[in-house]
């Protein structure tokens, strides 16, 4: 179901047929980048019960009123004889209601294997930078999904390079919003490295450290140092419920014995990536995908490094059902 204009989008409260879930050209959202949202995965288990699952449905919604709080969306309000209580417009729906909103979307469509991308967003009423007076809207779209960077890039890994383009600075888009308006500094980092021949683009923050992909968080290993770097939240990085997971599944095998390494939030200086012994992405689409290239340079190897291998070993086994859910991630979906 999907982009060929069949099956339903979930649309403040009602599934609506794809083709009329549509919104003004007059929305608030339209002219000032004022929508936030989720990309959330649902796989069809292999080895397990032969049902779907959607990896960590309940985080995803709350990092979505997350970032509807950052941006006055949701009613966490003083009261209302409060001088400072905020006026307006806000959304109506709890984080069970949107939650509930997927997973019903998710049958009306009956795929098996699909991405779930729930908006929150300023609607239709009049224009103007202050948004307080247009509604508060909600939609769930889902469709079906396969491999983001490429079925090889799993196994092979990507050839990336750092962008010219930096993250945003502190204090004027808040990374920790998952802001539609941020994805246009995304766009411009994918399309400089899609220019010049790479599927990906690394991008710096305002220091000149590195923050993460377009759309993925970033990993290294340094074998000497037995350490295991991602950069922390003040890196301008989107907290990413992937990174959250590889961070534990990590601890944990640092604790059993199966790796010789410990992973730490840790600021990376740009040439440190060069110097690496493996550098990764994660996220919800591109999941633990190796790096075997930057700027032309050979990274480790050139080809999957032991940590990113078994990190795809233990994030694929639980998502499979070959091992048991042990962290409580998966949400089970019945498809028809
Ligand atoms: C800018 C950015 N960073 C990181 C990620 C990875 O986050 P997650 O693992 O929650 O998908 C994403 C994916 O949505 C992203 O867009």
């Amino acid at each position: 179901m999907g982009f060929d204009g069949s099956g339903f989008i979930w649309m403040n409260g009602k599934l609506v047929p794809w083709n009329e879930a549509t919104i003004p050209v007059g929305a608030h959202v339209i002219h000032y980048g004022s929508s936030v949202f989720e990309g959330i995965r649902m796989y069809h288990q292999e080895a397990g019960e032969h049902k779907s699952v959607v990896f960590r449905l309940r985080e995803h919604i709350q990092r979505l009123y997350n970032s509807a709080k950052i941006y006055n969306m949701t009613p966490d309000n003083l009261s209302d004889d409060s001088p400072h209580a905020q006026s307006g417009e806000f959304l109506k729906y709890s984080i069970n209601d949107v939650l509930d909103a997927c997973v019903e979307t998710l049958k009306a469509n009956g795929d098996r294997d699909a991405y779930i991308r729930p908006a929150i967003y300023r609607g239709y009423h009049s224009l103007g930078v202050d948004p307080r007076n247009c509604p508060v809207d909600v939609f769930v779209m889902t469709w079906r999904w396969g491999n983001y960077l490429g079925a090889e890039a799993l196994e092979q890994g990507v050839d990336v390079a750092v962008s010219s383009w930096t993250r945003m600075a502190p204090n004027t888009f808040p990374a920790l919003a998952k802001c539609g308006a941020n994805y246009m500094n995304s766009q411009l980092i994918k399309l400089e490295a899609i220019r010049h021949g790479y599927v990906e683009g690394i991008a710096l923050d305002t220091m000149g450290y590195v923050s993460e992909g377009s759309g993925e968080n970033i990993f290294i290993y340094l074998k000497d140092q037995k350490a295991i770097y991602t950069p922390p939240l003040g890196n301008s990085i989107l907290p990413g419920i992937t990174r959250d997971a590889l961070i534990k599944l990590l601890n944990d095998m640092t604790d059993a014995g199966e790796i010789d390494a410990k992973v730490e939030e840790h600021i990376i200086p740009r040439e440190m990536l060069y110097l690496a012994d493996e550098v990764f992405f994660c996220g919800t689409a591109s999941e633990v995908t190796p790096i075997r290239s930057i700027d032309g340079k050979k990274i480790g190897a050139g080809k999957r490094g032991e940590i990113a291998g078994k990190l795809q070993e233990k994030f694929f086994s639980i998502i499979n059902g070959a091992s048991e859910d042990t962290y409580n991630w998966l949400t089970a979906v019945e498809i028809d």
